[in-house]
């Protein structure tokens, strides 16, 4: 087994989201966003469960970032809430909003770990929806706006400005199957989103650069690691068509400045592309000076035979449509196990097969994990612990992936656990939890699983240590 060391400057840090923390969903001026919305219908989130409260953490903040200097870590990643700082996402700025974010990168900056924040986790202001959300460009000249006014308030505080979290998320899960706010099944809707999320990209990107000029400029983007299930021409026509999907509609305007033209092709029954207008590919290619990796599990795909059963195992939730658009004839097949509380199977050497593609793909590309964690059903010992050996595993295994991809030349700085606490895992609401740190919902008290000790460890001496047998 190869012993990993981490050199001091390599980056650990732990990773939330404003909607899964924050609570104080209506305080403070803050106004409603299309998760607020969709976890209120019923039906939509597991038990009713809704961000209302969450870990409360708009009013411990203060704790949690004495929680992050006591791991040790050197970077926070959470994310700004749009309708925190500017209710119905046009116009107006609410200064409260903007003064909660401001003490939160000070708060940082006194500890000494570097903010790094994400604009978009999803929660997009439902005045906005309600003019088409995403489907409708001028979302994303909404973004611009947006962009501009908590650039120009928190600036170059901000160590890194990420621009979206997880597009695929927002445009396929939110616009094509639904099981993401704002629920919407409309498969056109989705690849107009897609676009239109590349395009605030893109524009934001700019204005950081205009803003901000000494702050570093990022994305993430859930890559996925798509297998066939067999050598076939046709298996391997289905990950081609699933990774155009995935990866490609992204990373081609991104960092190619193009859209890779067998994704125009594949959809062409669904939509003729005509909201991409002239001249927004290289708009959208803003240089970023590091991509956010998100991995959690990998994709086995084969071609349908038209006749067999289907298999929709994806792991993206269970819906009557397909996040998939125009991909009909693609199943998505069980993977062996071990998996994690949300079923995904853990698979660390296919993040190792990621990084060295992009770096192969994208040479020059500066990278981080922005998010990689588990869910287990922890259990709180009799002595007060939580003993969560499987996160440890799955994490040790995990970054010693990246650590092999690091080895074979990938320049990855810099890694974040999902999550720092406990959190509303959006469809699946406090069912499931992700953080190293264990939130009691009824008291709000947070405790330190093993995997938080074993993290800080790590943060303290960048020695991977080795599973017990
Ligand atoms: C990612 C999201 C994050 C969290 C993890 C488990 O897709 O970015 O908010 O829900 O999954």
């Amino acid at each position: 087994m190869t012993q990993h060391h981490f050199p001091e400057s390599f980056l650990w840090g732990s990773a939330t989201a404003a909607y899964q923390i924050e609570g104080a969903a209506a305080e403070d001026g803050r106004g409603p966003s299309i998760w607020d919305t969709y976890s209120h219908t019923p039906g939509r989130t597991l038990n009713g469960d809704t961000g209302d409260v969450a870990a409360d953490h708009y009013h411990r903040w203060q704790q949690d970032l004495d929680h992050i200097a006591e791991l040790g870590l050197g970077a926070y990643r959470f994310s700004v809430s749009w309708p925190r700082v500017q209710p119905g996402g046009s116009g107006r700025f609410n200064q409260a909003g903007i003064d909660f974010y401001s003490r939160l990168v000070d708060g940082l900056l006194e500890r000494g770990v570097r903010p790094v924040a994400t604009m978009y986790h999803w929660d997009l202001p439902q005045e906005l929806e309600e003019a088409d959300g995403w489907a409708s460009r001028d979302t994303a000249l909404r973004f611009q706006e947006y962009a501009a006014g908590i650039v120009g308030a928190l600036g170059d505080r901000v160590h890194t400005w990420t621009t979206l979290n997880e597009p695929w998320c927002s445009a396929y899960l939110g616009y094509a199957s639904g099981v993401h706010a704002p629920g919407r099944t409309e498969p056109a809707a989705a690849l107009a989103a897609v676009h239109h999320l590349n395009l605030a990209h893109g524009l934001a990107g700019r204005v950081v650069r205009e803003l901000a000029p000494a702050a570093e400029l990022s994305v993430t983007l859930n890559l996925h690691v798509i297998r066939p299930a067999s050598d076939s021409e046709a298996d391997r026509d289905a990950v081609r068509r699933i990774d155009a999907l995935a990866n490609r509609a992204f990373l081609g305007p991104m960092l190619d400045g193009e859209y890779p033209a067998d994704l125009l092709a594949d959809t062409a029954s669904v939509t003729d592309w005509s909201f991409v207008r002239e001249g927004d590919e290289k708009l959208i290619a803003v240089p970023l000076d590091v991509l956010g990796v998100n991995y959690y599990s990998s994709t086995l795909v084969r071609a349908w035979d038209g006749v067999s059963a289907r298999s929709d195992a994806d792991g993206h939730g269970a819906s009557t449509s397909t996040p998939w658009v125009a991909a009909e004839r693609v199943d998505f097949l069980p993977q062996p196990g071990p998996y994690t509380a949300m079923g995904w199977n853990i698979d660390p050497p296919a993040l190792t097969e990621l990084l060295l593609r992009l770096h192969r793909e994208y040479p020059s590309q500066p990278m981080m994990i922005t998010e990689n964690g588990a869910a287990f059903d922890d259990v709180v010992s009799d002595d007060g612990r939580i003993h969560d050996d499987r996160r440890i595993d799955y994490l040790r295994g995990h970054i010693g992936a990246m650590a092999d991809a690091r080895a074979q030349g990938a320049d990855v700085r810099g890694y974040f656990v999902w999550s720092l606490l406990d959190n509303f895992e959006w469809g699946y609401g406090y069912d499931r939890r992700f953080g190293i740190i264990r939130v009691d919902y009824d008291t709000q008290v947070r405790t330190w699983k093993d995997s938080a000790y074993w993290y800080q460890r790590l943060a303290a001496t960048g020695e991977l240590d080795q599973a017990q047998e």
